[in-house]
């Protein structure tokens, strides 16, 4: 029975693809993994996979499905869960639809946002559902990680008066702004695989605060 890990976000372009398909290449080298790509027709992991998968080196392989609709991410997931160890999703903005289908199981809801006001207004309408569904599921773990942090004060501030409003658990881990993750993801590769050092120790810690939340070893 696999683990889920649902990558969400209702705000375009927060890094929902970023995580996706560095953490498919971190899992894929530990598990058997497989990768759900639900933001059709912009398939932004499913194109970083095709691309991954054409170079050898990149191995080992993992699973990889697109969804169109609700019901092709059920079937999807349906089709993983027995086959995989792990799978991961990523989700359309702008979309509560293909959340609260995910949500009853989901393992995890990983949730990126950068530091902007529009981040965290739309973050606000995630959790109400990720709340909703939590009813439901005991299992379901909802965590925020802030990505595209540049250091300042006037960052650091924004962060802790943000913190109590959202009500929701952050990451200890943050992500930078970075070229790094915008030139591995056109080259199929994560920046692990890159030649950016403070990129690759970020994601590392990413990493494995994210096995430890979903107790995976
Ligand atoms: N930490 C980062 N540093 C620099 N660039 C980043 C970072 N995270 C994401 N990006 C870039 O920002 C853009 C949007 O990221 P991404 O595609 O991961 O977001 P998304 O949430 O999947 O977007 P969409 O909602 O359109 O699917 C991409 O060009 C990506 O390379
Ligand atoms: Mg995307």
């Amino acid at each position: 029975m696999a683990k889920f890990i649902s990558v969400a976000q209702l705000k375009g372009g927060a890094g929902k693809s970023t995580v996706v398909t560095n953490l498919v290449a971190a899992l894929s080298q530990e598990f058997h993994t497989g990768l759900i790509d639900a933001d059709m027709p912009q398939g932004t992991s499913a194109r970083w996979a095709a691309i991954r998968q054409t170079q050898q080196s990149n191995t080992p392989a993992f699973e990889v499905l697109t969804a169109s609709s609700v019901n092709e991410l059920a079937l999807a997931a349906e089709r993983l869960e027995s086959e995989c160890d792990v799978v991961v999703i990523d989700l359309p903005p702008r979309s509560l639809k293909y959340l609260r289908e995910v949500l009853p199981y989901s393992d995890l809801v990983v949730m990126p946002l950068t530091a902007s006001a529009a981040d965290v207004w739309a973050t606000e309408q995630l959790m109400e559902a990720i709340r909703e569904g939590k009813r439901t599921s005991k299992r379901l773990k909802a965590r925020l990680v802030w990505n595209r942090l540049r250091t300042s004060k006037a960052t650091e501030q924004f962060l802790a008066d943000t913190a109590g409003l959202l009500r929701a658990k952050e990451l200890e881990s943050r992500l930078g702004q970075r070229t790094a993750y915008v030139e591995a993801l056109g080259r199929g590769l994560s920046v692990l695989e890159w030649s950016d050092a403070k990129a690759s120790a970020e994601f590392a810690i990413f990493y494995q605060e994210l096995k430890q939340q979903l107790k995976l070893d």
